[in-house]
């Protein structure tokens, strides 16, 4: 098997992770290679810690150096688009961190340009890898709940001004591209869409900044229509102290789940002959009150699945078109709060 020697760009909180997952996937060969930072000292204490061999303070220094395979953007997310096409133009293979880009239209650029350099690029949205997702989004499409009546994401999140000073980017329309939707809740909206499996055909949204001293949303709501007629709710927040579990529940005519991060508290059909099997809780995936402590179980799945793709000459299992739309929808919230009418897709 051929090594995959990966290079990390941006070496902040979420680095640590990647590092992480990539020292559990030695065996298949995936090696971190390389580690970027446009601060200095970032990088180089970052490469200190993590044993790692190559560093550069300029991104276009790491896709020159032949020698890297994998491009790991952990950036801010307003930059993630400029350093995943230069990746692909380069001729990377990409993991992108969530979201892939800020807005539709930059989703759109980058999705152009891996699609024409025909790049492998891995989105993360790692919970996606939870079993209890993974067997609703299953059962949906078995139609072990008859028609979805009413479907939700309750994705109420605790970040203080610390966090919010941190780092400049975070809090901002040009970087952070939106507050507890675009940053936290876009894990959330990606799973319930993904489950679902449904096309959303409009939505009314409202989203407000209440309580921290930000430009963009703390406390956020959306009512969206999906097209098979089920109405789909979300909420969204970083003010909720001491921040909870996110916690998802699908109710059709035949049955009802409700499941969070701490595992599953309601797997009822009416038909219990009729009625999938319960899944395993799974590794928890945490984060909602500190962004340092998500579980690595998901990315150790998705970069290794990049590396199967990349060897296997296939597409990974999120590709980029697939990771847009939680994007689409949450800047399709904003619009709907800045005109006061309902947006319709
Ligand atoms: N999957 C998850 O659960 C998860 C969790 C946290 C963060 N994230 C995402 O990861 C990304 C980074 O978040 P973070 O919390 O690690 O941010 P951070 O501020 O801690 O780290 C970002 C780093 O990127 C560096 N940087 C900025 N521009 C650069 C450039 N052009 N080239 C090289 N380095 C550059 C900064 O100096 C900083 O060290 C965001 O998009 C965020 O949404 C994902």
């Amino acid at each position: 098997m051929k090594q995959l020697n990966f290079a990390i760009v941006g070496c902040g909180v979420i680095a640590f992770t990647h590092a992480k997952s990539l020292e559990s996937l030695r065996e298949k060969d995936c090696v971190l290679y390389g580690a970027c930072d446009i601060i200095p000292e970032k990088a180089d204490a970052f490469a200190a810690e993590h044993h790692v061999p190559h560093v550069y303070y300029d991104h276009h220094d790491v896709m020159a150096d032949p020698a890297v395979d994998v491009v790991c953007v952990c950036v801010p997310s307003g930059t993630h688009g400029e350093i995943c096409k230069a990746a692909a133009e380069a001729g990377k293979a990409i993991v992108c961190e969530k979201p892939m880009e800020i807005t539709p239209e930059r989703i759109d650029d980058v999705i152009r340009t891996v699609e024409r350099t025909h790049a492998k690029m891995q989105c993360i949205f790692q919970r996606r890898m939870m079993p209890a997702a993974i067997a609703v989004r299953q059962a949906i499409r078995d139609g072990k709940f008859g028609r979805i009546c009413l479907a939700g994401a309750d994705l109420r999140y605790y970040r203080d001004q610390a966090y919010y000073d941190s780092a400049g980017w975070r809090g901002t329309w040009e970087q952070d591209g939106g507050g507890a939707l675009m940053n936290q809740g876009v894990h959330g909206i990606d799973l319930i869409l993904w489950m679902l499996g449904d096309e959303v055909t409009s939505l009314c949204g409202r989203a407000d900044t209440l309580a921290r001293r930000i430009s963009v949303e703390d406390t956020a709501a959306a009512v969206l229509k999906m097209k098979q007629g089920g109405l789909c709710v979300i909420q969204g927040c970083t003010t909720a102290y001491p921040g909870f579990s996110t916690t998802f529940y699908i109710h059709g005519e035949k049955g009802t789940v409700v499941f969070s991060d701490d595992g599953i508290q309601e797997w009822t059909f009416l038909d219990e002959n009729d009625a999938p099997p319960r899944p395993d809780a799974g590794e928890r995936v945490g984060g909602s009150s500190d962004p340092a402590k998500i579980s690595n179980y998901g990315h150790i799945h998705l970069l290794g699945d990049l590396a199967d793709a990349v060897r296997e000459d296939r597409e990974p299992c999120i590709p980029p078109r697939e990771a847009s739309l939680a994007v689409r929808v949450i800047c399709a919230i904003y619009e709907s709060t800045r005109t006061g009418a309902p947006v319709t897709f």
